[in-house]
C-alpha cells in the first residue's frame, strides 16, 4: 500500500502523526526508471516511512530550456512505485511508503513566495556556467522539499554528481540535520547513463551518446594505470559535441591537487539539443 499526498496540509497531517523516528527522502521530477527507482529502494532498507517526491520544478529551468516538455507520467510512476511498495511489504510488513506529488506549483510555491537559497563556489563551475540559474533553483527547491517532509536521511544519484555536492554543501552551510547519501550510476546494459532526457535522442544520436561513458571509461583506465589523460581530453574537446570534459578533485569539483585522494572524470555531451550529463569516480592513490 502506498499512500499518496498532493498537498502539504495532508502530508503535514500524516507527518505530525508519524511516530517512526527514521524518514526516507527521495526527490525527484518523475517519469522515474530504475535510477530513481534504486534511491527508493536504499530509502526503503534504511527507513521506516520513504517518501518520494515528484514535482518539475519550474525554478531549475531556464527560460529556453525543456520545462514543457519535460515527461510528466504521473500514472506510471505510481504503478512503478506501488509495485516496488508490493514486494517490500513481503520483506518489510512494517514500512511505508509515501508519494508527495503537488499538483499546484503553489504548494512548493506559494503566491509571494520570494526566496532563494543559493550556494556559492562549487555552483559557478560545470553545470553552473552553463545554467546559470540552475543550482538556485535546485537548491531552492530541495530546501522547500527537506522542510515540508522533514526526513532524516536524503538519497540523490552520483548522475548528477555537482548537484550532490551543492546540497551536500547546503546542508553543511546551513546545519540541516539531514544525512545526505549518493547512491552510484545505473546504467543501461550497453553503459549510457539511464536518464529521463535519454528518450529525446533518435536512434542515430542513441549510438553516438555512448561516446559519453566510453570515453569516460577510457580516461578512467588511464588514470588508473598512470598514464597522461590530458592530451585525451584535450583532442575530444576539439569536437564541438562537449560542454565540457574535466577531471576534478570529487570533494570540491577543485583542480586536483597532489594530495588529493579520489577524482571525478566528468563531462556533458550534446546531441541535438539534449545534454547527457555522466561521470566516473576513481580513486587517485
Ligand atoms: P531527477 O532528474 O528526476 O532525478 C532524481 C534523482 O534521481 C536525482 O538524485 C538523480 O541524480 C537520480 N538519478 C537520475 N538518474 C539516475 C541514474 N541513472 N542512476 C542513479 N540515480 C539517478 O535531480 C532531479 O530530479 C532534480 O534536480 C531534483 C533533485 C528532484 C530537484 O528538483
Amino acid at each position: 500500500m502506498i499512500r499518496i499526498y498532493t498537498t502539504q496540509k495532508d502530508y503535514n497531517l500524516y507527518r505530525t502523526n508519524l511516530t517512526h523516528n527514521s524518514v526516507g527522502i527521495v526527490a525527484t521530477m518523475g517519469n522515474l526508471h530504475e535510477g530513481h527507482l534504486s534511491l527508493l529502494q536504499k530509502s526503503i532498507e534504511e527507513n521506516t516511512v520513504s517518501v518520494v517526491t515528484i514535482f518539475v520544478n519550474p525554478k531549475q529551468f531556464g527560460p529556453t530550456e525543456d520545462f514543457d516538455k519535460y515527461p510528466r507520467t504521473l500514472d506510471e510512476d505510481l504503478n512503478k512505485i506501488s509495485n516496488i511498495a508490493l514486494h517490500a511489504s513481503a520483506q518489510y510488513p512494517e514500512k511505508e511508503i509515501v508519494v508527495f506529488a503537488p499538483k499546484n506549483i503553489d504548494e512548493i510555491y506559494p503566491i509571494g513566495f520570494n526566496t532563494i537559497i543559493s550556494v556559492g563556489g562549487v555552483t559557478q563551475s560545470l553545470e553552473g556556467a552553463k545554467r546559470p540559474t540552475h543550482f538556485d533553483g535546485v537548491t531552492t527547491v530541495v530546501y522547500r522539499l527537506f522542510k515540508i517532509v522533514n526526513p532524516s536521511n536524503a538519497y540523490f544519484g552520483q548522475k548528477d554528481y555537482q548537484q550532490c555536492i551543492v546540497i551536500k554543501k547546503m546542508v553543511e552551510d546551513l546545519s540541516i540535520n539531514i544525512n545526505i547519501h549518493i547512491l552510484p550510476i545505473i546504467r543501461n546494459s550497453d553503459g549510457l547513463a539511464l536518464s529521463s532526457r535519454n528518450q529525446y535522442l533518435s536512434e542515430s544520436e542513441r549510438s553516438i551518446a555512448l561516446h559519453l561513458s566510453r570515453t569516460l571509461k577510457q580516461i578512467e583506465m588511464l588514470i588508473k594505470n598512470k598514464k597522461d589523460y590530458t592530451s585525451l581530453i584535450s583532442d575530444e574537446l576539439r569536437n564541438n559535441k562537449w560542454d565540457y570534459l574535466e577531471v576534478l578533485d570529487s570533494k570540491n569539483l577543485a583542480f586536483p591537487q597532489n594530495q588529493t585522494k579520489e577524482l571525478v572524470i566528468i563531462g556533458v555531451y550534446k546531441l541535438g539539443s539534449t545534454r547527457l550529463l555522466d561521470n566516473i569516480l576513481v580513486s587517485n592513490l
